[in-house]
């Protein structure tokens, strides 16, 4: 694989059985899967070498701060899925904070995505003269001075209105004035898109989400493809501290064996309910959601996206588990989560469950009659179905 490009060349085997086999070299036991190591420290084999040789992964490892072997494994097998050499860390905040300390811009542009990224640049700004910038208003880059060393960071698709940006666009935006493109790319696991084909420099994750799957392990990540900034993102993390834990990383793998299958399958699941809810908008479905409901928002309904064909190009397997509803009433959104018996209300997202969420309530910057849906592996006219009933007592 060439990581010092933005080319793959094209690798022996598919996602589905990298997940799977990325690890195989690391198999020195007869586990299938593979043990949990719960030690911080490991034994000197004697004084002159400054750590030792673990069998178990055929690493070197000394104090769980610097590597582990669980941790390793996780780093392995998402090295060979994103295209670029991995680092983990315990949240994906964690991993946003390491980026922008490691790459210390003076200039970060960013748009309104996931209101916790905003928070960790905020504390950059109390240490030290960092100007935030508006990603979508290039008068505002100007003014700023945005340039060499500085950031241009994309989520997509967005938190929470699951609505995807052109990456390649502000590649070469960022690119021509020297600056580097961060990629938050949480609503697209690989599986369902590759950040590093359309120019990104970096690609973070909350593996919180998708990575982990179940709603059990909080996980960040940063992938890079140039050695150098890999090195010293992991020197880095010795002393800011923020590893993930043995059984934490253990859990991200068990669940990294099933991404593909579950990202794609989530994602058909969400482009189905949206259409259902858009076609009802639209008079071409059930007459009385459009009485509740006064918007829907989600990858597959950007249709000048969908015709210029940069949105097919970046997402060819589907736009992702993740979308956003407006209620007509502020009422409404509060009580809709509470009508129905599939989707659980709470935050976060990417769990093998559906969840929504009555926004407001986590965050107050936004619209209040907002819901955010994650769809999970139920069976999509069962989530209709519970849909229906939902509206039809609001009606
Ligand atoms: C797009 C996005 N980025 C980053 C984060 C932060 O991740 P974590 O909760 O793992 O710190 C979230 C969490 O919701 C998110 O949605």
């Amino acid at each position: 694989m060439n990581m010092e490009n933005n080319s793959h060349d094209a690798p022996v085997y598919g996602a589905a059985t990298l997940a799977l086999h990325g690890d195989d070299s690391l198999n020195a036991l007869s586990d299938i899967t593979p043990p949990i190591h719960m030690t911080t420290t490991f034994r000197f084999p004697d004084e002159t070498e400054g750590c030792v040789e673990n069998k178990a992964d055929n690493r070197w490892h000394m104090y769980a701060r610097y590597s582990s072997p669980n941790t390793s494994r996780l780093e392995v097998i998402l090295s060979t899925l994103l295209y670029g050499h991995v680092v983990s860390y315990n949240s994906g905040l964690a991993a946003i904070n390491a980026m922008v300390t490691y790459f210390r811009p003076s200039v970060i542009a960013i748009g309104v995505g996931y209101h916790g990224s905003h928070k960790v640049i905020g504390i950059h700004q109390k240490l030290r003269d960092l100007k935030k910038v508006d990603l979508f208003n290039e008068t505002s880059w100007d003014a700023a001075g945005l340039g060499k060393g500085d950031i241009v960071h994309v989520e997509t698709p967005l938190n929470p209105s699951g609505e995807a940006v052109d990456l390649s666009y502000f590649a070469t935006k960022a690119h021509q004035r020297g600056a580097i493109l961060t990629v938050d790319a949480t609503f697209g696991p690989p599986g369902l898109q590759d950040p590093f084909i359309h120019g990104a420099d970096v690609v973070m994750h909350s593996g919180s989400k998708y990575f982990g799957g179940h709603s059990d392990v909080l996980c960040g990540v940063l992938a890079v493809r140039n050695q150098e900034w890999h090195k010293r993102l992991l020197e880095e993390r010795n002393y800011i501290g923020s590893v993930l834990g043995s059984m934490e990383s253990w859990l991200v793998v068990r669940s990294l064996r099933t991404l593909e299958v579950r990202v794609q399958r989530e994602s058909a699941n969400a482009e189905a309910l949206v259409q259902w809810l858009d076609n009802a908008l639209n008079g071409l479905g059930v007459e009385m959601i459009r009485h509740t409901l006064e918007r829907v928002q989600h990858a597959s309904l950007q249709k000048e996206a969908l015709q210029d064909g940069w949105l097919k190009t970046q997402m060819p397997n589907g736009y992702g588990p993740v979308f956003a509803m407006w209620m007509k009433r502020k009422e409404d959104a509060e009580r809709f989560p509470k009508l129905l018996k599939l989707f659980h209300h709470a935050v976060s997202l990417g769990g093998v469950e559906s969840l929504i969420e009555w926004r407001w309530k986590s965050d107050k910057s936004v619209d209040p009659r907002l819901l955010r849906v994650s769809v999970g592996l139920e069976r999509v006219e069962d989530l209709k179905r519970d849909m229906m009933h939902a509206f039809q007592q609001l009606a």
